[in-house]
């Protein structure tokens, strides 16, 4: 599809492969809208980049979803790319019981908001010439690392979604992208990193950027970037052993 001349709603768009999407898309010449729930990261990512619009919203609450949708139907009526990258990351040990399941809610944020927004936005962008849905997964999600199971469960699942929805979607203007990061350098897990002393922290966020980009020009739906390919590979070829090399440590 043509990488120019389209609106572009980035979710958890302020920081890390949102925030470089942003910046790639801005460049080759398309107006972008970016969300997150901490003002501040907002207000910052403009304040780099001031041509980008900006609006608060948090993807776990169904409200705030539905309100991103019709404030973004109603001020940007050309809207035809929504990259659903916002997500967290987090170690679950699930021999504590319940207690490992307080706190954020993974499943809300990497997958149910996915799934809902791609549902707001589907019959809005049919009425398009050319749309595209941008769904962030991860390598993970081909090759759990056990630590992180509700984490890899919904990447996995995210990958599932792109496949089936790709094929829904098949005779409509609107095309589904798969993006598969490798570990990337961001603020993503970067506490988790820095408690298990781990030195390599990732590509920079701008090669996952590139990549989507150029997967968009080229149709490519389905794209593992970097070290991702050899996950996706590996889960293909040999699913126990590519298991165990993951969760060796
Ligand atoms: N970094 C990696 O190694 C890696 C590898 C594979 C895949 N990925 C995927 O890449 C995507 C982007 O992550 P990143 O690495 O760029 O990390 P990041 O810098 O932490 O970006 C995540 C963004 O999502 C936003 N976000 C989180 N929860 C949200 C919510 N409930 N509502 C709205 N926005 C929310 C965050 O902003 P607020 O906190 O302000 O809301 C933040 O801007 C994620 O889906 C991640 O799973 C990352």
């Amino acid at each position: 599809m043509k990488i120019n001349g389209n609106t572009v709603l980035i979710t958890g768009g302020a920081t890390g492969i949102g925030f470089a999407l942003a910046q790639e898309l801005v460049q080759a010449g398309n107006e972008v809208i970016i969300c997150g729930r901490r003002e501040n990261k907002l207000a910052e990512a403009k304040g780099k980049l001031p041509q980008i619009h900006t609006r608060v919203c948090d993807v776990s609450k169904d409200k705030d979803r539905r309100e991103l949708f019709a404030w973004a139907r109603s001020n940007f009526p050309n809207l035809n790319i929504l990259v659903n990258n916002a997500g967290i990351q987090r170690m679950m040990d699930l021999t504590k019981g319940l207690e490992a399941l307080a706190g954020e809610d993974e499943i809300e944020i990497n997958l149910k908001a996915c799934v809902h927004l791609s549902a707001l936005f589907i019959p809005f962008f049919l009425e398009k010439k050319e749309a595209a849905i941008v769904n962030v997964s991860s390598g993970l999600g081909f090759v759990p690392l056990a630590i992180m199971p509700v984490y890899c469960a919904t990447k996995a699942a995210l990958h599932s979604f792109s496949v089936s929805l790709r094929h829904q979607l098949r005779n409509s203007p609107i095309r589904v992208f798969e993006i598969i990061p490798p570990m990337v350098d961001t603020e993503l897990d970067r506490g988790g990193r820095d408690r298990r002393g781990q030195e390599y922290r990732g590509i920079p966020p701008a090669e996952v950027a590139q990549a989507a980009i150029s997967a968009l020009e080229r149709n490519d739906f389905e794209v593992a970037v970097g070290t991702a390919e050899n996950l996706r590979a590996g889960s293909r070829t040999n699913p126990e052993q590519a298991f165990q090399n993951m969760n060796k440590r």
